[in-house]
């Protein structure tokens, strides 16, 4: 590269990738083949459109990658082409789910105050559509309905979050807040949330309340993948994942979708392209599909059973030094701990006391991060403090697996993490 400035930054954002430990729930290191994908010429063709359907000329190549994509995305999931659909196009994650509340529940028509009907009747513009989704602060993600998102400004949120004794899903209370609230969409997948999610509980919450149900698997679609994660596609109307975090790809995102009479394949197609977005990133396509091949393999299965190996071995080691995780543990690759509670020895968090004046998740990072372990710092579930220097740190085993690490690596980062937040 002859550009020095930005050659010596990258060799040094490497170097800094290598030397540290990083637990980062939702990054991930990628393979040399799906680097050179991203690195290809690809990226200098535009193909907006959809293989066969392209506004430009010139793009028979890339309608062979796009379809190889979606034929391979379609397969690691074991979706039948005749009842599911792929959108292998949005550019991240949050775009993804934009255009699917874009594409099932269109903002209403603005009405400019004082609009009368030709009868002189007052009309006003209608009220958005209700989406269920989990609060920030519980767990969700921003794109789920948050009031700062846009996604909470065109359409309305209805906030759901955990049991408070449990710290877990209680479907229970979901469905008696979805029959009050009778949102048009449920989403359920969470940034931060330990454990499984009964899918098939969900699914009874969504037709009992007359919602369709979307699943942002985006953590977790590495391991259900690799089979250690319940799959929610028999459950799920629509799914979204982003592609680099568990599954261990580029930046990247698909949306997948039922093929019905309700033809919501043709309308997240649509959202996407024109509705949201121009020309779509082929290499970053290509290198989705790298990483679909990648993930089909049984060492990827292999990956992801140590994944959560890993996370467990994580957990229990953290409990037996005291500390207390949200839920009392983990299911998956994504452990929230709670350094508030310092030291607190409790049977594994349910129903632990609070503001025991541990450290802030804050400091906690900071001094994981001068140690050289990566972490965020993480509201937890009923935080009392502020996101700005929340209760809790958040923790995932899917980066250092990917280097190779064990459950006796594990056991070492464990004990690491209580020295240095004891110190
Ligand atoms: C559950 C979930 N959905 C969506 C996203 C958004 O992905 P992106 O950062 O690619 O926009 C994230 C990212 O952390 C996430 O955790």
């Amino acid at each position: 590269m002859k550009d020095i400035q930005i050659k010596k930054l990258i060799d040094a954002e490497k170097k800094r990738q290598k030397k540290v430990i990083n637990l980062i729930a939702s990054e991930n290191y990628v393979s040399k083949d799906v680097l050179e994908a991203l690195g290809s010429e690809l990226t200098n063709k535009y193909a907006e459109g959809y293989p066969g359907k392209r506004y430009y000329g010139g793009n028979e190549i890339v309608d062979k990658i796009e379809s190889l994509c979606i034929e391979r995305a379609l397969k690691l999931f074991n979706l039948d082409p005749k009842e599911w659909h792929v959108n292998v196009q949005p550019l991240s994650g949050s775009p993804a789910n934009l255009a699917v509340y874009l594409a099932l529940l269109p903002p209403p028509k603005f009405v400019p105050p004082g609009t009368k009907d030709a009868n002189g009747v007052a009309i006003t513009t209608a009220a958005p559509a209700k989406i269920m989704g989990m609060s920030l602060d519980q767990g969700g993600h921003l794109t789920h309905g948050q009031k700062v998102s846009a996604t909470g400004k065109f359409w309305q949120q209805i906030p759901y979050g955990l049991d408070a004794t449990t710290e877990m899903l209680n479907y229970d209370q979901l469905r008696e807040l979805a029959m009050k609230e009778k949102p048009a969409l449920i989403v359920s997948g969470y940034t931060a949330y330990p454990r499984t999610i009964d899918w098939a509980r969900m699914k009874e919450v969504a037709v009992a309340s007359e919602a369709m149900l979307m699943v942002d698997m985006s953590h977790i679609a590495g391991l259900v993948a690799g089979g250690v994660y319940p799959s929610p596609f028999k459950y799920a109307d629509v799914v979204t994942t982003t592609t680099h975090k568990t599954l261990r790809g580029p930046r990247a995102a698909m949306i997948f979708v039922r093929k019905d009479s309700r033809e919501l394949d043709k309308k997240i197609d649509k959202a996407i392209i024109p509705g949201l977005q121009g020309g779509p990133h082929i290499n970053q396509i290509a290198a989705v599909a790298v990483t679909l091949k990648e993930a089909m393999t049984p060492a990827f299965k292999k990956y992801a059973r140590q994944v959560v190996n890993n996370a467990a071995v994580l957990a229990e080691e953290l409990k037996a030094r005291g500390w207390r995780l949200i839920s009392g543990g983990t299911d998956s690759h994504l452990i929230l701990i709670d350094t508030w509670n310092n030291g607190k020895k409790n049977d594994y968090g349910v129903g632990a006391a609070r503001g025991a004046g541990g450290i802030t998740g804050k400091e906690a990072s900071e001094r994981l991060e001068r140690a050289g372990i990566i972490v965020n710092k993480n509201g937890i579930p009923f935080d009392t403090r502020p996101p700005t220097d929340p209760s809790g740190i958040r923790v995932g085993s899917a980066a250092e697996t990917t280097r190779g690490a064990k459950e006796k690596d594990f056991r070492a980062i464990a004990k690491r993490i209580d020295e240095i937040l004891r110190k």
